[in-house]
C-alpha cells in the first residue's frame, strides 16, 4: 500500500487545470511555499502521479539541503532523465566565452532542448527545495519561466520561506522566480484531513478529542502529525477511546523529533549522528568508515531506523536517506560544535579515499566538509577544494555559485596560516567572476515610503501600488517593530514582551520605547530598569553576531562561550520582565515565546498576503521568526517605511 495521502483538493485542482493550459500549449509555473513538513513534496508527487497516469513525462530535480551539491545540480538531474545524454557542461564548455553572454546561450540551448522535448511528450518539471538552490540555477529557472507560455510546458517549484534566506541575491531570485507564475501557500491540513492521516497511521477511527487535540498542537502539519503519533504509538495506545485523557502533544516538532530519537538504542542513535553530518542522503560503506563499524552490522542497525520510519532505503544499494530533512536537523543541532567540526573531518577523510578523478558531485561534498572542518587542523585542504570547486562552477558558466566558494576559500585564508600572494590571487578570481554574476536583481519598484502605522484599531499599510487596512492583531504589532529595526536581532522574548496592543513598535533607539517593556496584567514580577534591559539586549544582539561569526569560521569554543553567555542573558532578561523563577523555567519561557511569536506573525502574514500579496511576498523573503527575530531587507534595494 502506497502512503496515504488527504486533503489538499483544492490545491491539486488548481495545478491539474494549470497542467490542461500547458498542454493546450498555454505553459505554467506554480511555486509551493510553506513551511518545513507541510507537504509541498508529497502534494508535487501526488499531482506527479496523476499527471504521469495522463500520459506525462515528468521530471524531477532535487535541491541538496545539506552538503552543497555541483552548480545547476537539480537541472543537470532533471534534464539528464529527458535525455541521458543531455551533458549540460559538455555544452558550457563548448561556448567560446565564460561571460554572461555566453551563459544566456548556454540557457537558450537548455530552452530549446525542453521546448522540442515538450512537442513530443507533455512535460512537467518539479524542482523541489529552491530554498537549497544554487543561485545558478534559479536564474535558469528564472529564464525558463518567462518563455513558458509558448512553450508548453509546466514547472512546480516548491520551496520553504523561512530558509529562503541564504543570501539576499539568492531570495530576490526566488521572489522574481515566483511573479512569472501562481504561488500557492500551503497552510496546515484541516480537522477532516488530520482525522484521515491518523486513521491511516494507525488504522483506527480516532476519538474526535484525540483529532482536536492534535490538530490545535500540529497546526496540521502533516509531518508534526505523524511524528507524534509514531511517538504515541511507541509510547502508548493511541487507539484507546479514552487515551484523549491527559492526551498532550509535544510543544513544538523537534521537541517530538528529539523524543522519538531517545527511544532509539545508544549504538543507532550514535550511528543516525554521525549520518546525519554526511548528510541527509549517505552512502552506508562511508558511514561504516566514519563510524568505524562494520557494514554488515549498520545495515542491522539501519533496519531498524527504517522501521522506526527514521531512515529509508533510496533506489541505488546501500544508499539512506532521512525519511525527511527536520530529523536529519534535529539531529545535527543536537552535536556540539566541536564534535561536528571532528566528524565533518572524519567524513571529508573517509570521502577523499574514495574520489576518483572526475567525480564533481563528490568535489561539492569534500568542498563542503573540509570547509565545516577548517579549523580542525586542515585549512590548505578547505581552500584547495573550495577553489577546486570554484573553477569548476565557472565553468559551466554558474557565477554565482563561483563566486560563493571563493569567499569561502578566502574566509580561511584569512584565519591566517597563509601566503599573502594566496589571498590575492583568490581576491582576484573573485573579482574576474563577480563582475559577470547577477548583482542586484531589483524587486518591484517603490514609490516613495512604505507605510505600515497603527491607528486606533487599524493598521494601515502600503506596498508599492498596494494599500489596505488591517484589524489590530499582536502579529502586526510584531512585524511593525521589526521592520522599525532593520537588520537586527531581536529576541522572540523581547518582542513579546515590548508589543503590547495598542503600541506602534518603534525602533528600539527611540525614547520610550523602553517603557514598553513593562507589560501584562500578569507580569507584576521585578523589573530591571530600562538602561539595563536596553544593555542586555545590545549585549544579545553582539552575541548572536559573534555566534554566526564563530559558526562561519568554525570555532567551537567561541561558539560554545557565546552560546552559553546568551542563554545566561535570555534567562536573566525573561527574570527581568517579570517571567522571573528558576532556570529551566526561562528556558522554557523563551522556548514558548518563540512559538507564540512564530504564530502570531504567521497569522498576520497570511492577512498580509490576501490584502497585499506583494508586500506578503516581501515579508515572507525577509522576516525572520526564530529564538531571534528579525527583517533583513536586501541592503542594495532601499526599502524605507512611515512607521
Ligand atoms: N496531504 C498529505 N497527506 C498525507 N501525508 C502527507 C500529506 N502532506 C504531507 N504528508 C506527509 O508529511 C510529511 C512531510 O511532508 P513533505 O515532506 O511533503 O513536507 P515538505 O513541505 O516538503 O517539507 P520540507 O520543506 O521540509 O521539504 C511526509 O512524510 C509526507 O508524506
Ligand atoms: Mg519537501
Amino acid at each position: 500500500m502506497g502512503k496515504p495521502f488527504v486533503g489538499r483538493e483544492r490545491e491539486l485542482d488548481q495545478l491539474l487545470a494549470g497542467l490542461d493550459d500547458a498542454r493546450a500549449g498555454d505553459g505554467r509555473l506554480f511555486v509551493l511555499g510553506g513551511e518545513s513538513g507541510i507537504g509541498k513534496t508529497r502534494l508535487a508527487e501526488e499531482f506527479s502521479r496523476i499527471a504521469a497516469e495522463r500520459g506525462v513525462s515528468v521530471i524531477w530535480g532535487r535541491c541538496w539541503e545539506a552538503g552543497k551539491a555541483p552548480a545547476y545540480w537539480p537541472w543537470k538531474q532533471a534534464l539528464a532523465q529527458i535525455d541521458a545524454d543531455f551533458d549540460l557542461e559538455a555544452k558550457s564548455h563548448r561556448l567560446e566565452d565564460r561571460n554572461e553572454e555566453s551563459r544566456f546561450q548556454l540557457f537558450e540551448i537548455v530552452a530549446n532542448f525542453l521546448r522540442k522535448s515538450a512537442a513530443e511528450q507533455p512535460i512537467a518539471l518539479v524542482l523541489d527545495d529552491l530554498h537549497a538552490a544554487d543561485e545558478s540555477s534559479l536564474l535558469l529557472m528564472h529564464f525558463l519561466a518567462r518563455g513558458l507560455a509558448s512553450a508548453g510546458i509546466f514547472m512546480i517549484g516548491t520551496y520553504n520561506p523561512d530558509e529562503a534566506r541564504v543570501t539576499p541575491t539568492h531570495s530576490h531570485l526566488l521572489a522574481r522566480v515566483t511573479q512569472e507564475g501562481t504561488r500557492l501557500f500551503l497552510e496546515g491540513l484541516d480537522k477532516d484531513a488530520v482525522a484521515a492521516l491518523l486513521e491511516n497511521l494507525t488504522g483506527y477511527k480516532p476519538p474526535q478529542s484525540v483529532v482536536d487535540t492534535m490538530h490545535e498542537a500540529t497546526e496540521g502539519n502533516p509531518f508534526y502529525v505523524q511524528e507524534a503519533t509514531r511517538l504515541y504509538m511507541t509510547k502508548g495506545d493511541l487507539r484507546r477511546p479514552d487515551y484523549s485523557v491527559g492526551f498532550r502533544v509535544p510543544e513544538g516538532v523537534k521537541d517530538v523529533v528529539t523524543r522519538r530519537f531517545d527511544a532509539l538504542s545508544d549504538e543507532l542513535r550514535e550511528a543516525l549522528s554521525i549520518a546525519c553530518v554526511i548528510g541527509r542522503h549517505f552512502d552506508v560503506s562511508l558511514l561504516a568508515e566514519v563510524c568505524g563499524k562494520e557494514a554488515d552490522r549498520l545495515r542491522d542497525l539501519l533496519g531498524q531506523s527504517v522501521r522506526a520510519g527514521i531512515v529509508e532505503e533510496a533506489s541505488s544499494l546501500g544508499n539512506y536517506t532521512f525519511t525527511h530533512v527536520l530529523l536529519r536537523e534535529t539531529l545535527y543541532e543536537d552535536l556540539t560544535p566541536s564534535h561536528r567540526m571532528r566528524l565533518h573531518h572524519e567524513t571529508a577523510q573517509a570521502l577523499e579515499g574514495l574520489q576518483r578523478e572526475g567525480d564533481e558531485a563528490l568535489l561539492g561534498e569534500l568542498a563542503h566538509h573540509w570547509f565545516k572542518a577548517a579549523q580542525a587542523g586542515d585549512a590548505y585542504k578547505a581552500v584547495s577544494y573550495a577553489v577546486r570547486a570554484a573553477e569548476r562552477a565557472r565553468s559551466l558558466l554558474a557565477f554565482e555559485e563561483s563566486a560563493r566558494l571563493y569567499r569561502r576559500a578566502l574566509k580561511v585564508v584569512g584565519q591566517g596560516g597563509f601566503d599573502r600572494s594566496m589571498a590575492v590571487g583568490l581576491e582576484s578570481a573573485l573579482a574576474s567572476v563577480e563582475s559577470e554574476a547577477v548583482s542586484s536583481p531589483s524587486e518591484p519598484a517603490s514609490i516613495g515610503p512604505n507605510v505600515f502605522v497603527k491607528e486606533a484599531d487599524f493598521w494601515t499599510v502600503e506596498f508599492g501600488r498596494e494599500r489596505a487596512h488591517l484589524r489590530n492583531t499582536k502579529g502586526l504589532g510584531y512585524l511593525a517593530r521589526l521592520l522599525a529595526n532593520p537588520g537586527r536581532e531581536l529576541h522572540a522574548l523581547d518582542l513579546l514582551h515590548t508589543v503590547r496592543e495598542g503600541t506602534t513598535g518603534g525602533a528600539m533607539e527611540q525614547p520610550g520605547a523602553e517603557d514598553e517593556l513593562r507589560i501584562g496584567p500578569d507580569d507584576a514580577g521585578p523589573l530591571l530598569d530600562a538602561t539595563a534591559k536596553a544593555a542586555y539586549r545590545r549585549r544579545l544582539r553582539d552575541l548572536q553576531e559573534e555566534l554566526e561569526e564563530a559558526e562561519s569560521f568554525n570555532d567551537p569554543e567561541r561558539a560554545t562561550r557565546a552560546t552559553k553567555e546568551m542563554d545566561a542573558l535570555t534567562q536573566q532578561l525573561a527574570a527581568g520582565i517579570g517571567l522571573g523563577g528558576r532556570d529551566r523555567k526561562a528556558a522554557s519561557q523563551a522556548e514558548r515565546a518563540r512559538v507564540s511569536v512564530q504564530k502570531t506573525v504567521k497569522e498576520a502574514l497570511r492577512k498580509i498576503d490576501e490584502a497585499t500579496p506583494a508586500l506578503g511576498a516581501h515579508l515572507r523573503s525577509t522576516v525572520r521568526t526564530g529564538t531571534f527575530c528579525s527583517y533583513t531587507p536586501d541592503p542594495r534595494v532601499p526599502t524605507e517605511w512611515k512607521l
